[in-house]
C-alpha cells in the first residue's frame, strides 16, 4: 500500500476528529488526581466520545478492549485501563486517544503529572517530550524526508539526557488508524519518504528517562521500559500543507 495523499475536504473531516479528541483529552486530564482510577477516566472518555456522536478507535482494534491507553510510570504505552489501578501522587500517566467520525481517525496523546508530588526531574521528562513532538512537527513541510521528523526528536530528546524509544513509531493517518508511512522517533535526515501535500502523520514520541529498552508485559499490550525508568508520551495529528505543519488535533 502507498502512502494516501488527502483532499482539502477530506482534511477538515480529520481536522473534526481530531478536535474531538482534543476536547476528550482537556476532560479527561481534568479528572486525573490521586485516588483516581485509570478506569474511572475510561468511562468518562467513552461516555464524552459517545456524547460528541464519534466512535472510539481503539475498542476492538485487534483486541483492544478499551477506548483509551493509560499507561503509568515506567509503562511506556498501551497500558490497559483498570478498576485496579490507582493513581498515586508523584506519578505520570500517558492518556492516548482515538476516534473515528465519519469515516476519518484522529489520534493524539498527553502525559499528564498526579499532583504536586511529582519531581523535577519528572517534570522535565514530560516538557522535554513535549517539546520533541514541536521538533518533530516543525518538519513536516512539503519535500522534506520522514527521517528529518524522527532526526528533529532524537536529537532534541538526546540532548537532553533522555532517550527515544525504537519499538513503537508513529503512523500515517486517514480512513484507517495506522496507515504508511511508520513515523520513527529516530533516524537521520533525508531519509524515508518524502513528504508530499496532503500527507497526515501522527507523530508521537515516547521518551525513557533512562535506557531506550521497551519489552511488553504477559497481557500483551502493556509496553514497560526494560530498566524500569519513567517513559513519557506525547501525540499530534499533522497534515502537510503547501503552507507548512497544520496540527489537527488542537
Ligand atoms: N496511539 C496509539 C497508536 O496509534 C494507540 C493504539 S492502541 C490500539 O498506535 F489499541 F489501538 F492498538
Ligand atoms: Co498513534
Amino acid at each position: 500500500m502507498a502512502i494516501v495523499c488527502k483532499s482539502a475536504a477530506e482534511i477538515e473531516k480529520m481536522r473534526r476528529s481530531g478536535r474531538i479528541v482534543r476536547e476528550v483529552l482537556d476532560h479527561v486530564r481534568s479528572l486525573v488526581a490521586a485516588g483516581a482510577t485509570t478506569m474511572d477516566l475510561e468511562r468518562a472518555a467513552e461516555k464524552r466520545i459517545k456524547d460528541l456522536d464519534a466512535k472510539p478507535a481503539f475498542k476492538g482494534y485487534y483486541d483492544y478492549p478499551c477506548v483509551l491507553c493509560t499507561s503509568i510510570n515506567e509503562e511506556i504505552v498501551h497500558g490497559i485501563p483498570s478498576d485496579s489501578r490507582v493513581l498515586k501522587p508523584g506519578d505520570i500517566v500517558s492518556i492516548d486517544c482515538g476516534v473515528v467520525l465519519d469515516g476519518y481517525y484522529g489520534d493524539a496523546a498527553i502525559t499528564v503529572p498526579v499532583g504536586d508530588a511529582v519531581k523535577q526531574e519528572v517534570r522535565k521528562l514530560l516538557e522535554v517530550t513535549e517539546a520533541s513532538l514541536y521538533r518533530g512537527i516543525e518538519q513536516v513541510w512539503v519535500g522534506n524526508a520522514v527521517g528529518d521528523v524522527g532526526a528533529a526528536v532524537q536529537e532534541f530528546v538526546e540532548a537532553n539526557g533522555f532517550s527515544v524509544v525504537r519499538e513503537f513509531v508513529g503512523h500515517g493517518i486517514g480512513t484507517k488508524l495506522h496507515e504508511e508511512p511508520q513515523v520513527p522517533n529516530f533516524g537521520a535526515r533525508g531519509h524515508g519518504p518524502r513528504l508530499r501535500e496532503g500527507m497526515v502523520l501522527a507523530i508521537e514520541p515516547m521518551v525513557n528517562f533512562g535506557r531506550p529498552g521497551a519489552r511488553v508485559l504477559e497481557d500483551k499490550w502493556t509496553a514497560v521500559t526494560t530498566d524500569g525508568s519513567y517513559s513519557a508520551h506525547f501525540e499530534h495529528c499533522v497534515a502537510v500543507t503547501k503552507n507548512g505543519p497544520m496540527i489537527l488535533t488542537n
